[in-house]
């Protein structure tokens, strides 16, 4: 397996770049609870987004949390700031909320400085944690540029299909409380103690589910891009095939999860590795379509309600962080054990298995379905234009403003998979 080592100071998860995804690194997560980036109208709810931060902050910690900490509770895991006020999406009651009036992610009170304990861990320890190269993130189909020329043309549907799906599959994050139970103690040679992996099922896998589908009386990222949809476009039409469509998009996807990558291993042990590489390298990519609908939505020439709706969007962007980096996290503590073979008799090194793992993983959503993908919507959307008055003009004003992105072959996919060298 072909894997480089990058210099040091890379970010976490993604190369650098000047965009707002750069939100999503090392040093988000170390600094403190993270704020929301900011937002150019009225707060969403509570004080006004400039308020003065958390007194102590940026160095502020709970103190529940000592010096050195590596085991929490699955309670702790769950805690959430003491908000003075919550985050709302018109009368929907959302998770997180502000103090101060900076907004603060939902049960990440002790969460974030846990996982970036143990992120110090294996950095003292002299193990890589892994990330992927930028080069492979496509831009958002239609880019922001063509979704406003469609929205100011009047074809909302591309639009309106793409914020309705987003919702949709934030919803299915919950699926990842019903993994388990694990049974790592066993798979792994190694110890397990004061490491991520080990508090997997003892909080993380929950914080995500509640995160993203929410949780009782509070909305999750489900509610919040159903709700930033509804205010930026004012309630629009919904399509009534949306989630038919995405289920038969998701058809490939699940053959190719069933194929055994590492059948060395249990299957059950393999079927984890690639659910975590999975949603891990979903919500890398995702931060190219948050942008994106962060910036469309915030848009006052399109959005009804501009501070608002992107200001959700800005919310649900804080928000990710700690997914990418407990995933990131725990496939990087595997990567640096062994782990057992289906027999129990021979052990496998775990760089071998999660790296075979995440590059197929990364083929599979950096190339070959996205790209299929694109090519269904640029047929879908041209038919759409076409049929307005001026079609002809409008379609190929929509393909000049295209941003000309060109998919990576599989191959290429493969040996530029990187590894970020903190030691
Ligand atoms: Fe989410
Ligand atoms: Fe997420």
């Amino acid at each position: 397996m072909p894997i480089d080592q990058t210099p040091e100071g890379a970010p976490a998860g993604l190369e650098p770049a000047p965009t707002p995804a750069d939100s999503w690194t090392d040093a988000r997560i170390s600094a403190a609870p993270p704020s929301a980036p900011p937002l150019s109208g009225p707060p969403l709810s509570g004080p006004p987004l400039s308020g003065q931060p958390l007194s102590g902050h940026p160095d502020w910690t709970p103190p529940e949390i000592r010096p050195g900490q590596l085991e929490f509770t699955r309670d702790e895991l769950l805690t959430s700031h003491p908000v003075e006020e919550p985050l709302m999406a018109g009368d929907v009651l959302c998770h997180g909320g502000f103090i101060g009036g900076r907004y603060y992610s939902p049960r990440t009170l002790v969460r974030i400085p846990a996982i970036h304990a143990w992120k110090g861990r294996l950095a003292a320890e002299g193990h890589p944690l892994v990330y992927f190269p930028r080069e492979y993130l496509p831009p958002q189909y239609p880019n922001y540029e063509q979704a406003k020329l469609l929205l100011l043309s009047g074809v909302s549907e591309p639009v309106v299909r793409t914020l309705t799906t987003i919702a949709i599959v934030e919803g299915f994050g919950a699926r990842i409380r019903e993994v388990g139970p694990l049974r790592l103690e066993s798979d792994v040679v190694e110890d397990l103690g004061g490491t991520c992996l080990a508090h997997l099922e003892g909080g993380l896998f929950e914080a995500h589910a509640r995160d993203e589908a929410g949780w009782r009386r509070e909305g999750g990222h489900k509610q919040m891009w159903e709700a930033a949809r509804d205010l930026g476009l004012d309630h629009p039409d919904v399509p009534g095939d949306v989630l038919m469509q995405l289920m038969m998009n998701m058809g490939g996807g699940g053959r190719r999860a069933a194929t055994r990558n590492v059948p060395e291993i249990s299957k059950p042990l393999e079927s984890l590795i690639t659910l975590m590489a999975n949603v891990m390298v979903i919500e890398i990519f995702a931060a190219e379509m948050f942008a994106w609908g962060r910036r469309l939505l915030g848009d006052p020439e399109i959005s009804a309600r501009p501070a608002e709706a992107g200001g959700m969007v800005a919310c649900i962007e804080a928000d990710e962080s700690p997914h990418v980096e407990y995933l990131r996290t725990a496939l990087s503590e595997l990567r640096a054990r062994d782990l057992r073979t289906e027999d129990g008799k021979g052990r496998i090194r775990g760089s071998e298995v999660v790296d075979r793992i995440l590059t197929a993983q990364l083929r599979g959503i950096a190339s070959d379905r996205p790209r299929q993908q694109r090519e269904q919507s640029q047929d879908e959307i041209h038919r759409m234009l076409m049929a307005r008055p001026n079609g002809e003009a409008l379609r190929r004003r929509f393909e000049d403003l295209d941003s000309g992105w060109r998919f990576p072959e599989n191959q290429e996919i493969e040996i530029q998979l990187r590894v970020y060298g903190n030691a």
